[in-house]
């Protein structure tokens, strides 16, 4: 079975409404582990070691995380700097991420419209992950389409409830292998998937 890893970075989990609600329980779900960067590096001293280790032991890698200024926050920025060695994750010598698959999993103000071509932001979802993109490319991994929730903004409780049973649904199938990888890479959205979208 994929083994999943979490790597979950809020710098204001206290104040989150919607990340809160989505990460309750979430390290339960067979073949998931959750790591909470924030909470284990609140002085932004990420152990390399140690985060190399977690790679090395999970297939699929996800990014969740708010969108702030239509990119990571800080200390997911500060992993990435710190994790992805030169001579480890890339360059002739740097093979251990090769075929690993990573997405994101990304909380945003802003509506789906909002993100559209033309939209008010003036540029694609797609657009503003690319540098996130690229990086796991260089890395020989498998970049996979995010998983969006929109329009955090105007969700209330019964809505953020209705986000993390998607959530979960999507992360339980996806560490019993319900949900290939490969199923994924043509769709626009990761949540897009059939599993949170039977056909009635
Ligand atoms: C510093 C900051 C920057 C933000 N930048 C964006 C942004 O670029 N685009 C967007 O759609 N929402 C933006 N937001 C809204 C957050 O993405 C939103 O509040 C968050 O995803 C909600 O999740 P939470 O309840 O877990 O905090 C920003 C919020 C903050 C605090």
């Amino acid at each position: 079975m994929p083994k999943v890893l979490i790597l979950f970075a809020h710098p204001a989990l206290e104040r989150s409404r919607v990340n809160q609600v989505l990460i309750q329980g979430v390290g339960d779900i067979p073949n998931v582990h959750f790591h909470d960067l924030y909470q284990h590096y609140p002085d932004f001293y990420v152990d390399v070691q140690h985060e190399q280790e977690l790679l090395l032991m999970h297939d699929i890698i996800i990014w969740q995380h708010p969108l702030y200024w239509y990119s990571v926050p800080p200390l997911l920025k500060q992993w990435i700097d710190l994790t992805l060695e030169h001579g480890w994750a890339y360059g002739s010598k740097g093979v251990y991420l090769k075929g690993k698959r990573v997405l994101n999993v990304i909380t945003a103000g802003g509506g789906h419209a909002a993100y559209e071509a033309g939209g008010y932001n003036g540029f694609t979802m797609h657009d503003f992950l690319r540098p996130l993109e690229q990086t796991a490319k260089l890395c020989g991994m498998e970049y996979l389409p995010p998983y969006l929730i929109h329009g955090t903004h105007r969700i209330d409780q019964a809505g953020a409830e209705k986000a993390r049973k998607d959530y979960h649904t999507f992360l339980r199938a996806l560490g019993a292998g319900e949900v290939d990888p490969e199923e994924l890479k043509p769709l626009y959205y990761a949540n897009d998937h059939r599993i949170l979208n039977p056909v009635k």
